[in-house]
């Protein structure tokens, strides 16, 4: 991918993303939206993946038809609202590895700490592409990227749903070499670092953890 920074500005999704906005959106709602979103940003992160051509045979003709060359792929969930668009990009590639990364803010310095990494041996030959639906202060994301590169990983897309014109700017600053995908980028943060308008905390609304 040539551009850093990918709004997928089509209507479908532009749509589903208002309807996933609204606090009325049920938890089955939510999911369902971010699944079929999830689709669209997949579709757009993995536009360039490389093409070979194999010989086939239609009910018509034989002719040589193109397929995906067999560049591997890592899909990295940041827990836990990531898995909410690991299972769209799973269903797009569905031989893609998983890894996960667990991050927790401390809530005092807002900055994240590792809790949990877990990631395919052989990322330095894969497509690792990281997901993450809130892309806020982006201190999470640019530390869950710099991770995936210290574990030797060097192909790398970074996937979420929203994004904060702050955390655009910190994360790319901090990784200008991993090109960005989202539905949105948002007005800002507010003082508690949700973004705005936003949706609220993804995870809760993921599974239904509100005020668990
Ligand atoms: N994480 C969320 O879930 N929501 C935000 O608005 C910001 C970070």
């Amino acid at each position: 991918m040539t551009k850093s920074v990918t709004v997928v500005d089509h209507p479908l999704v532009q749509h589903k993303l208002t309807l996933l906005r609204r606090k009325e959106a049920s938890t089955a709602e939510f999911r369902k939206l971010l699944r079929e979103i999830g689709l669209f940003l997949g579709y757009e992160a993995l536009r360039d993946l490389p093409i070979g051509k194999i010989q086939i045979e239609t009910p018509v003709c034989a002719t040589e038809a193109p397929v995906l060359a067999g560049k591997k792929l890592t899909f990295i969930s940041v827990l836990r609202a990531g898995d909410g668009l690991l299972g769209p990009m799973l269903e797009l590639v569905p031989s893609a590895r998983v890894g996960q990364i667990g991050l927790a803010r401390d809530e005092e310095t807002l900055q994240p700490t590792k809790y949990f990494f877990k990631v395919p041996k052989d990322i330095s030959s894969r497509l690792n592409v990281v997901l993450d639906p809130m892309l806020a202060t982006g201190h999470s994301a640019v530390r869950a990227v710099q991770e995936m590169k210290d574990a030797g990983a060097n192909d790398l897309r970074f996937v979420c749903l929203l994004a904060a014109p702050e955390g655009v700017e910190t994360f790319t600053k901090a990784h200008p070499d991993v090109p960005v995908v989202t539905a949105s980028i948002d007005d800002h943060l507010n003082d508690k670092a949700y973004i705005v308008p936003g949706l609220g905390d993804a995870g809760d609304r993921l599974f239904g953890t509100k005020g668990a």
